[in-house]
């Protein structure tokens, strides 16, 4: 038997359970994954309680891991694919988990360049801020801003800005100034004067990426891009009708379709040693709830990884 995570009530992490489960063999167009390593977003969290959602609910979007079972006349999303070859999976349903079997186009060669606890954190934040720097519009030589640089979105953004020439600065507290920097961003605090920081490091801000959703984070913004339609945020959707932002998020189709499509460019980033991802910490498969803690502190300073 397998063992999963579920959420089994909207309560938060003193309903997750880790159950036994059976992980059924892969038909056509299916893979089994032994998983090494389950990557932890807040979306996870976030969810996993949201109204109307059907319990129990599986938790965990996305993996690193092994093949176990390849279904017949399958390949993975990469192509080819054998029993044994080292893999990543974005979007799963139920990542937190000893072993778990998913379609096959979902699966891609995990990058060499990676630990499985890295990998398995690399295409959700990954894919959020491929769609993130896409809308900025920006290009060589402009500026955007960037609020929450130091979390695990905002340093994917980073690196993939740099990739092609944009200029970011970033907000971060003090202690997490140097991984802003380390990802080729320009840090500044948050909080009271953000705008005067903002504006003292150099504009004109072409954009602005929120992954942290104050409202000094949309407020400074608002004051420092012009164009509202390049004000981007992924926490805020309540302010796009009253200021005319725009609020992407993985459940929107358009988001979804774009994530999906963005995985081999990602993965090929991380292969050529060009996206890393810091990985805080990491747990056994049975400590989900703590890691979940830890998490949703805000502050986890870098990513973190169940291990089964
Ligand atoms: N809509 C979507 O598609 C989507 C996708 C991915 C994530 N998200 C959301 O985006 C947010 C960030 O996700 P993540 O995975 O990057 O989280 P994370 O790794 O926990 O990063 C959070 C960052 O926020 C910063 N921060 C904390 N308090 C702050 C404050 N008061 N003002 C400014 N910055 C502050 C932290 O900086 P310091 O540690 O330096 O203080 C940290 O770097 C979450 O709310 C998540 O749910 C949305």
């Amino acid at each position: 038997m397998a063992q999963a995570w579920f959420a089994t009530g909207p309560e938060g992490l003193e309903t997750w359970e880790l159950r036994e489960v059976d992980v059924p063999a892969p038909q056509a167009g299916e893979v089994t994954i032994r998983v090494h390593a389950a990557g932890m977003n807040p979306a996870d969290v976030k969810h996993s309680a949201r109204p109307g959602a059907t319990f129990p609910v599986p938790l965990g979007y996305e993996v690193s891991g092994e093949i176990a079972a390849i279904g017949p006349d399958t390949s993975i999303g990469s192509g080819s694919g054998s029993i044994g070859d080292e893999v990543v999976a974005f979007r799963v349903t139920g990542g937190y988990a000893t072993e778990l079997t998913l379609p096959a186009e979902k699966v891609f060669a995990k990058p060499r360049t990676l630990t499985h606890p890295a990998a398995a954190n690399l295409l959700l934040a990954g894919a959020t801020a491929a769609e993130l720097v896409e809308l900025t519009g920006a290009g060589e030589g402009d500026t955007i801003l960037l609020h929450g640089a130091s979390g695990a979105v905002g340093v994917s953004v980073l690196q993939q800005a740099a990739v092609r020439g944009i200029r970011v600065v970033g907000t971060a507290s003090d202690a997490r100034a140097d991984t802003v920097r380390r990802y080729g961003g320009i840090p500044i605090a948050y909080g009271p004067g953000l705008a005067d920081r903002a504006v003292d490091a150099g504009g004109p801000y072409a954009a602005a990426v929120d992954a942290i959703g104050t409202d000094e984070a949309i407020d400074v913004s608002l004051a420092l891009v012009a164009d509202r339609s390049r004000i981007l945020t992924i926490v805020r959707p309540d302010r796009v009708a009253s200021d005319g932002i725009v609020a992407i998020g993985g459940m929107k189709r358009a988001s979804a379709v774009f994530r999906d499509a963005a995985r081999p460019a990602i993965i090929d980033l991380a292969e050529r040693g060009l996206l890393e991802v810091p990985v805080a910490r990491t747990y056994p498969l049975e400590q989900a709830r703590e890691a979940a803690e830890l998490l949703m502190t805000g502050h986890a300073g870098g990513k973190i990884a169940l291990i089964p």
